[in-house]
């Protein structure tokens, strides 16, 4: 549907980054503002990108803006993008997606059991593969609240390794987003940085070789930037997200695709919140959201060079 060359699915970026050892960026995003950042940010680093958006993303811009807008994108980019669906949950959404011109969907069923899980990742990948539109789906469960996906704390499931083989087999995804203690959102430890299991990683890998594996919740929320929310206003507390060496062990080790939203939106507040703080008399919207884009796009580069 975008007639651009430069908007691709993610399969072959995806299983160059896994041999390659380094993992590819995919950021979420909900506005313009943010589109540019990731779009800048990657081009600068000189690598492909993933630009996603959730099911509540897609309802707030609607599928017409993110068309125009991703299209608009595609043009000034001088790597390859992939429009990606994050964490559809049935295969209504996925199709939607997919009709509209996103050229990767994830079918989120990890709440399902494996066979129901197994059932509609197959009929998702059956229509995607008409299309030539990849599919990532998830095994396992992430601790946290996902998109319209809720799981509560405590009962949170590492991804099996001895399901990962089968599932990918029988179902005939291009990635597979796996468990091993990451959550979304601000708060990912209670007292401090989670560890992630890197033990489970390496043993799913033994399992499934060189297949491409995905990060969800790998935001590092950075503590000087969590400071700079809270230094003009903002009162976000017990913020704990992945540290950069967890992530370059987990791309050791077979991530090759590697979810960010939190830290985006971090660094946007923080530097909407000082702009709106030291300067109480503006009016105009691009002084406050120019601001807020300029430290994505810092923060998305910051995130990328951990990645390669
Ligand atoms: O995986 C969850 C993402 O952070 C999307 O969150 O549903 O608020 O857009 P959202
Ligand atoms: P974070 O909340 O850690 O940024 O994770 C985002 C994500 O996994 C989107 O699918
Ligand atoms: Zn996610």
């Amino acid at each position: 549907m975008f007639a651009n060359r430069n908007l691709v699915s993610s399969d072959g970026i995806l299983r160059d980054a896994t041999r390659e050892k380094v993992a590819i960026g995919a950021f979420n995003f909900t506005n313009m503002e943010v589109i540019q950042a990731i779009v800048a940010g990657a081009n600068e680093l000189h690598t492909p990108v993933i630009l996603q958006a959730s099911s509540s993303a897609i309802k707030y811009m609607g599928f017409e803006h993110i068309r125009a807008m991703v299209s608009a994108a595609t043009e000034e980019s001088d790597v390859p993008l992939v429009l990606h669906l994050d964490h559809g949950k049935d295969f209504d959404i996925c199709k939607q997606a997919i009709d509209n011109g996103f050229s990767s969907v994830m079918i989120d069923a990890s709440v399902l059991d494996f066979e129901e899980n197994i059932a509609i990742t197959k009929e998702v990948v059956d229509y995607a593969n008409k299309y030539g539109v990849s599919v990532e789906a998830e095994l396992g469960t992430l601790s946290g609240v996902e998109d319209e996906v809720s799981v509560a704390e405590g009962k949170a499931f590492y991804t099996d390794p001895n399901q990962a083989r089968e599932f990918i087999e029988r179902t005939g995804i291009s990635s597979l987003a796996v468990a091993i203690g990451t959550s979304h959102g601000v708060n990912k430890g209670k007292t401090g940085n989670p560890k992630l299991s890197i033990e489970t990683l390496k043993k799913i890998k033994e399992k499934v070789g060189d297949f491409p594996l995905v990060l969800h919740g790998a935001s590092s929320v950075y503590a000087d930037a969590v400071q700079r929310c809270n230094a003009y206003g903002a009162d976000i507390q017990n913020a704990y997200g992945i540290t950069d060496s967890d992530i370059r062990e987990a791309i050791q080790n077979g991530i090759a695709k590697v979810n960010v939203d939190t830290d985006i939106r971090i660094a946007f507040l923080g530097a909407i919140r000082e702009q709106l703080t030291n300067n109480k008399s503006n009016i105009d919207m691009r002084k406050y959201l120019g601001a807020g884009r300029d430290a994505a796009k810092e923060m998305v580069k910051r995130r990328l060079k951990t990645f390669l």
